[in-house]
């Protein structure tokens, strides 16, 4: 017994060292991410289409100027989960937009459902020459590629409450948090400071109050309000699957406490007349 007390205690200090460099490292740099209250976040999460059409608004209008969504096509903007555009509506969207297309007298044609969401840059170095040198990522699986780092006891919970949304939560503050530089702290040249990342950014801040006019009059048209929206929308474009995902998930788990009720009886009948 005490033998195997020694061994998990030397497991645990194991554990523990080979973990502590994700906990310095959240220390480094700006500030903690504020966190926010996700639709799609929790069992149960799903998206909410609404927020989903004013980030892909929001997307549309600023964002798409500079970064690229080389996987999204059109037509996923009408898939069910999604921000639910009607095909008509999709339709009319693409027509709006033209795609390169050698064939053609002009070199373009217009976009229909099936393509690709257009780059606002022919290459990398045309994206590069109009921002200052710095590459404005791909916005495609961005929220999946991004996360926040916390304090010790915190990421530790996120094992037990599923926390995925790093991503978005990484996106939010980013757009929220452009700021003076604190004293001391210089920027390089084209870059704007950004408290929540501590540092210097090429992009410059790109939300404002009441950039961009929403259909719905009930919502705020704050730099807070875009900043959320986008980042649900970008949440889905890395992820349209999630809530199916989670429902599916939910399903199995049932079945499986179902199925191990039923077994247990199954047990106790085959072993009513054995004598032990
Ligand atoms: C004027 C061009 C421009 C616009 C408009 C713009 N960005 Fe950027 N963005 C950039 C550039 C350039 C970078 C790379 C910054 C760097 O590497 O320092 C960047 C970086 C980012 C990053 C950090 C990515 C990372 O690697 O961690 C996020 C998040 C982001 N942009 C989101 C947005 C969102 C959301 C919008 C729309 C609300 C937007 N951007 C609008 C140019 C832009």
């Amino acid at each position: 017994m005490i033998k195997f007390k020694t061994i998990f205690a030397a497991l645990a200090l194991a554990g523990s060292l080979a973990l502590s460099p994700a906990a310095m490292a959240a220390e480094e740099g700006g500030m903690e991410a504020e966190l926010q209250d996700w639709s799609f976040a929790g069992l149960f999460g799903t998206y909410d289409t609404h927020q989903l059409q004013r980030g892909f608004q929001v997307f549309r209008e600023v964002c798409a100027s500079c970064h690229s969504a080389d996987l999204l096509a059109f037509r996923n903007l009408s898939e069910e989960g999604g921000p639910s555009y009607t095909e008509g509506q999709v339709k009319a969207l693409a027509a709006e937009y033209s795609i390169p297309d050698p064939s053609t007298d002009t070199g373009e044609r217009p976009a229909v459902s099936a393509d690709r969401w257009p780059s606002p840059f022919a290459t990398e170095q045309d994206a590069r020459d109009s921002n200052n040198g710095a590459y404005p990522p791909d916005f495609s699986v961005l929220a999946k590629a991004r996360g926040i780092s916390q304090k010790f006891p915190y990421w530790a919970f996120n094992y037990f409450t599923a926390y995925q949304e790093g991503g978005p939560d990484f996106i939010y503050n980013v757009l929220v948090n452009y700021a003076e530089p604190p004293h001391g702290v210089e920027v390089a040249a084209g870059q704007h400071y950004n408290a929540y990342l501590g540092h210097g950014i090429s992009m410059p801040p790109p939300l404002t109050d009441g950039l961009v006019t929403y259909e719905d009059e009930t919502t705020p048209q704050t730099t807070e309000q875009y900043a959320r929206d986008v980042s649900a929308f970008m949440m889905w474009m890395a992820d349209p699957h999630l809530a199916s995902r989670k429902a599916m998930g939910f399903r199995v788990l049932l079945f499986l406490v179902l199925f191990a009720g039923m077994m247990y009886l199954v047990k106790r009948k085959l072993w009513a007349d054995v004598k032990h």
